[in-house]
């Protein structure tokens, strides 16, 4: 069986990359984490892939001119790790055509598309006042959370939820 090269972005608390950390380290889960990048420093998604032995790098957007030449850097760097593919994890940034040309990209958002795009999904859906939501996989495109569905799975809503406990039982469900 092959093995897929993956580069992961994160923004935050890495917890989904842990999960992939963790499958990958089983050789038949046929996947091998290459990189870790991200959009900011001394977050704890860097942390972990550092402590995981993964090369990481880091690319913010305010430290360029243009939102094109950050996303032609993220390119650049992507591609030194050959990826066949790459997996945004909780990464918060959108990336631009000239990056999604280059490399199949994977995202997963917390609600279940095409409701509540954005970078708030729990507290709009905790808003509107669904008693399901969820989380979706899908595959980026130009748009927000709204590429080709590859996997969503639901969530239902209780009745005491406040945005943290609703977000964090939507990432249980996308952790498995
Ligand atoms: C996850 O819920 C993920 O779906 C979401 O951020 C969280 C990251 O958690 N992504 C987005 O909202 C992307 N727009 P993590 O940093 O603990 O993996």
């Amino acid at each position: 069986m092959s093995t897929a090269r993956i580069v992961v972005l994160v923004s935050g608390s890495g917890t989904n990359l842990q999960a992939l950390l963790d499958a990958a380290d089983d050789p038949d889960y046929g996947v091998r984490i290459v990189a870790v990048g991200a959009d900011r420093d001394e977050i704890e998604g860097l942390a972990r892939a550092e402590r995981h032995g993964i090369p990481t790098f880091t690319r913010r957007v305010s430290d360029f001119e243009t939102r094109e030449g950050w996303d032609n850097a993220m390119a650049t760097l992507v591609s030194w790790f050959e990826p066949d593919l790459v997996v945004c994890a909780g990464f918060m940034k959108l990336l631009g055509q000239e990056f999604l040309d280059q490399f199949v990209t994977l995202n997963t958002h917390p609600a279940l598309c095409p409701s509540f795009p954005g970078m708030h999904g729990p507290r709009d859906a905790l808003d509107y006042g669904v008693k399901v939501t969820g989380a979706t996989l899908f595959v980026v495109d130009g748009g927000v959370d709204t590429g080709p569905i590859v996997a969503q799975t639901t969530v239902p809503v209780e009745a005491d939820d406040d945005v943290e406990s609703l977000h964090e039982r939507i990432k249980v469900a996308e952790r498995t």
